[in-house]
Order: structure tokens, then C-alpha cells, then sequence
């Protein structure tokens, strides 16, 4: 069993390279086993052969010259004995060694130039009941075959041969030489073969990952040309499909978007036109009759000293005075005048004063605005610092506040700061808080952002920023909403 950890790890490594490398290791694994195997083989098959072989020339080399030796024996011709030595040599390659041995064991005839070799004598022996014996000698330069002969019965001697294997090595090295080439012939097509396949099958799997980013991105008009009429080609048509889809969705989205953002526009519009035409109305109309009232009432006062409604009124005339401010109050809330008629500064300005006199919290305020902004822009401005503020006064517990508002380049930023207990910015509130959600939509109407940040007991800061368009000039502010 392979452990699991080894096969994890080889997985780890194995798993992580391209497909393209995968099949190029496969195909090299292949080769090379499959070459590694058919050596071996070829090698256990031709040493087999071929030491059959030997063995079976050394006995017949033997027995020939055992037979051709007699007579030369007999006559005690050393000559003819040499030269029959030396002719068994140059007939044969293989033969290493021959010599002949006497009834008493000493060598007659040899072929060793560089004397006998010690030992060499003893190491084969033939009995007389033998025809010949062979036996395996091995030395420093490779096996030799040995047969002994008996001439004549042993009767005048021993012939003797040594067969080396050098045929056999040499053959040898031939064959694996030649395996080797083949491998590494057989590897190249591999390669090539594997290379050529992996670009044609990775190629629109390659087309499929880049599409696949592209669509991550956002781009939804990336489609995969079908390859092939297989799986790969399957996969390109249900990705064009799964696009198409996605492209269609992102799309009906879009135009959600832009229409809930039109609504959201004209909601806010509308409102504030509605605010604007009450807070007027109180202003002009129920503010003059008021002032009538309260006019009328003093001269009632005054011109009847004895009358016994005198006191009542005093009373009608503290009540109407009393309504007064609070439809100025009111109207104020509704839409302040000033933010038409002066500007954001001076109507930030009178909010503060007016926050600070009903909540008893200090406010400072700074305002670094030149010019006057867009009539949508201020609007929103002063939106968002209102319902920030009654933020801090509803749920800060804050010992100060602070409004900042400034225009650098093309960007007015704002800051609505506080010291009190924080929250946490990340929770959801609910459909039924709604102040946030609201600042926020109006800064993007405008392509702005709202930041919120948020400490525990320590506040918090409301970070506004919002573009101006190129084209508007701040100084004319017609359109208002
Ligand atoms: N300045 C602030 N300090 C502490 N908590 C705040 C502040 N502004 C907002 N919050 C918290 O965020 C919540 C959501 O605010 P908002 O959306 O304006 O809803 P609402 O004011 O109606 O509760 C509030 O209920 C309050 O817990
Ligand atoms: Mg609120």
C-alpha cells in the first residue's frame, strides 16, 4: 500500500502543473518504461542465447583440437602443436586460451605470451569417463567458457580452450546502444506528438479561462468559438449560454437601476418643490394673517382700557404670537429660505444655531465655499447635515458636534463629526431606519459616496464627497429641486 501522505504530496506537486506538462510527463513516463522494459528483456534474451552459444563453441573448438592434437602428440611434434594452437586462436575470436596438458599435468603447448597463469590448471579437470567438461571461469576480464578434452582417452593428455565473452559484450553494448537511440528517437515523436496534441485539446480550454476572467470582470460580450464536436466543444456552447444570460440579466438590471434612480429623483424633486410651495404658503399667506391677527389684537388692547375683555385679549394675543413662531419654525424646517436666497453657508450656518439653541449641544461649523454651488447639490448638502445632525441629537449622547464643509478642485467634500457613543456601521438597521440609507442615496445621485466611520464611545464622522459636473457653472444655480 502507497501511503497517503506520499500520494497527497505527489498530487500537490503532480497536481499543480499545467495540463500541457501533465500529458509531457505521461507520454515521457511511457517511453521510458517501455524502453527501460524492452532492454532488459533484449539483454536477459541475448546474454542467454548467446552464453548457449559460447559454451557450445568452446566444447566443439575443444573437441577439434583435442582430435587434431594426437598425432602431433604422438610424434612429439611441439612445432605443429604450436602452430595447431595458434591456428584454433585465429580461427575463432572468442577463443581466449588453449594448451595441452600431459598425462602428468604439465603443460606441453600454450598460447599465453605473458606466461601461464597460476591456478589456471587446476581450476578444470575432465574425468575419464567424460567425453569433455566445461566450467565457468570468472576473471578480471569478463567469464571464459573452459572445456577440457581428453585426447585419445586421456591417454596422451588434455586438450583445454577458454571461450571469452567479449563477442558477447560487445553485442551487448551494441543492442543497448541501439535500444537507447530508439528511445530517445521514440521520446522526440512522443514529445512532439504530445506537444501538438495538448495545444490542439488545451488551446480552447486556454479560450474557456479567458473568457471565463473576462465575464468575471464584467464583460459579458466574450463568447468561445466550439472547437470540436466533443465535451470541450459542449462546454464552449452551454459558457456562450450561461453569458448570453448573464449579459441579458446584467442588462434588465441596468435598466432597473436607471429607473429606480429616475423615480428616486423625482421623488426628491417633488418633495423638496413641495416643501419649497408650503414653506412659502406659511411664510406669505398664514404668516401675514397671523401678523393681522396679532396687530388687531394689540389695538383691541390697547383702545379699550376698561373693557372686561381686556385680559382675554392679552391672552388671544400671547396664543397667536406663540403660533407665529411656530409657523416660522415650521417653515424653516419645511425648506429654509435662506437656502435659495443665500446660499449653503448661510443656511448651514442657521441650522447649527438653531440645532444647538434646542438641543443645548455646541456646534462649530466651517465653511470654505467661495461661490455658490449647484441648486441639486446644496439641496443634498443640506439634506444629509440635517438628518445627520438630528442623528447626533437622537442617538449620539455627544458633548459637541462639528460641520465642515469645503470645495477643492472639482469636489466638495463634507464632514459631520460628533463625540458620542458610536455604533456599529456594519449592522443592517432595517426598513424602518431609514436616515442613512437616504444620506447615502442622495450623495450618489450625484456621484458622490458617503463614509461612515464609527468608534465605541468615541463618535462618529460622516464623510461626504460629492463631484461637480464640468459644465455647471456654481455661480447660476437655476435649477433647483
Ligand atoms: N451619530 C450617531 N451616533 C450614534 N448612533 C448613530 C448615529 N447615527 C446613526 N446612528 C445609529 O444608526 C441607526 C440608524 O440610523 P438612521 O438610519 O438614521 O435611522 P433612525 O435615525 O431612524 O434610527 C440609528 O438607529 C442609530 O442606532
Ligand atoms: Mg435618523
Amino acid at each position: 500500500m502507497i501511503p497517503k501522505k506520499f500520494l497527497q504530496r505527489f498530487w500537490a506537486i503532480a497536481g499543480a502543473v499545467s495540463v500541457r506538462t501533465k500529458i509531457l510527463g505521461i507520454v515521457l513516463a511511457l517511453v521510458i518504461l517501455l524502453g527501460a522494459g524492452v532492454t532488459i528483456q533484449s539483454r536477459y534474451a541475448l546474454t542467454t542465447t548467446m552464453a548457449a552459444q559460447l559454451e557450445e563453441q568452446s566444447v566443439s573448438v575443444s573437441r577439434d583440437l583435442a582430435a587434431r592434437s594426437t598425432d602431433p602428440i604422438l610424434l612429439n611434434d611441439l612445432l605443429s602443436l604450436h602452430d595447431l594452437l595458434d591456428e584454433t586462436r585465429a580461427n575463432n575470436p572468442n577463443v581466449r586460451y588453449a594448451f595441452i596438458v600431459d598425462p602428468q599435468g604439465q603443460v606441453i603447448a600454450q598460447t599465453f605470451s605473458g606466461g601461464f597463469p597460476p591456478g589456471l590448471l587446476s581450476m578444470n579437470a575432465v574425468q575419464p569417463n567424460e567425453h569433455h567438461h566445461t566450467v565457468l571461469i570468472k576473471t578480471n576480464e569478463g567469464l571464459v567458457w573452459d572445456t577440457a578434452v581428453p585426447i585419445l582417452d586421456g591417454k596422451v593428455g588434455t586438450a583445454r580452450v577458454g571461450l571469452s565473452d567479449a563477442s558477447m559484450q560487445a553485442a551487448l553494448s551494441t543492442l543497448t546502444a541501439q535500444l537507447l537511440l530508439t528511445i530517445v528517437l521514440v521520446s522526440a515523436t512522443g514529445i512532439l506528438i504530445a506537444i501538438i496534441l495538448t495545444w490542439v485539446l488545451t488551446r480552447p480550454i486556454l479560450a474557456l479561462v479567458n473568457a471565463t476572467r473576462a465575464v468575471a470582470k464584467g464583460d459579458f460580450s466574450r463568447r468561445v468559438p466550439r472547437w470540436a464536436n466533443d465535451e470541450i466543444g459542449d462546454l464552449a456552447e452551454a459558457f456562450n449560454k450561461m453569458t448570453e444570460e448573464l449579459a441579458h440579466t446584467d442588462e434588465l438590471r441596468r435598466e432597473r437601476e436607471a429607473l429606480r434612480r429616475q423615480l428616486l429623483e423625482k421623488v426628491i424633486a417633488t418633495q423638496e418643490d413641495e416643501r419649497r410651495r408650503i414653506a412659502r404658503e406659511l411664510h406669505d399667506s398664514t404668516s401675514q394673517n397671523l401678523t393681522s391677527l396679532l396687530v388687531g389684537l394689540r389695538i383691541m388692547e390697547t383702545n379699550c382700557a376698561q373693557c372686561a375683555s381686556k385680559s382675554k385679549a392679552s391672552d388671544l394675543r400671547q396664543v397667536a404670537s406663540r403660533t407665529l413662531d411656530e409657523v416660522h419654525d415650521l417653515s424653516m424646517r419645511l425648506r429654509p429660505r435662506s437656502l435659495d436666497d443665500l446660499g449653503l453657508a448661510a443656511a448651514l450656518e442657521r441650522l447649527a444655531q438653531e440645532w444647538q439653541a434646542r438641543y443645548k449641544i455646541p456646534v462649530d461649523v466651517t465653511i470654505q465655499l467661495n461661490a455658490r454651488l449647484p441648486g441639486d447639490v446644496e439641496t443634498a448638502i443640506y439634506r444629509i447635515v440635517q438628518e445627520a445632525l438630528t442623528n447626533v441629537a437622537r442617538h449620539a449622547h455627544a458633548r459637541s458636534a462639528s460641520i465642515f464643509v469645503e470645495r477643492r478642485d472639482d469636489i466638495v467634500r463634507t464632514i459631520v463629526e460628533d463625540d458620542g457613543v458610536g455604533f456599529d456601521t456594519s449592522a443592517n438597521y432595517g426598513e424602518r431606519h431609514l436616515g442613512l440609507l437616504g444620506m447615502r442615496e442622495r450623495a450618489e445621485l450625484l456621484g458622490g459616496k458617503l463614509t461612515i466611520e464609527s468608534t465605541p464611545e468615541l463618535g462618529t464622522s460622516i464623510f461626504i464627497e460629492i463631484p461637480l459636473a464640468k459644465q455647471q457653472n456654481p455661480l447660476v444655480s437655476e435649477t433647483r429641486i
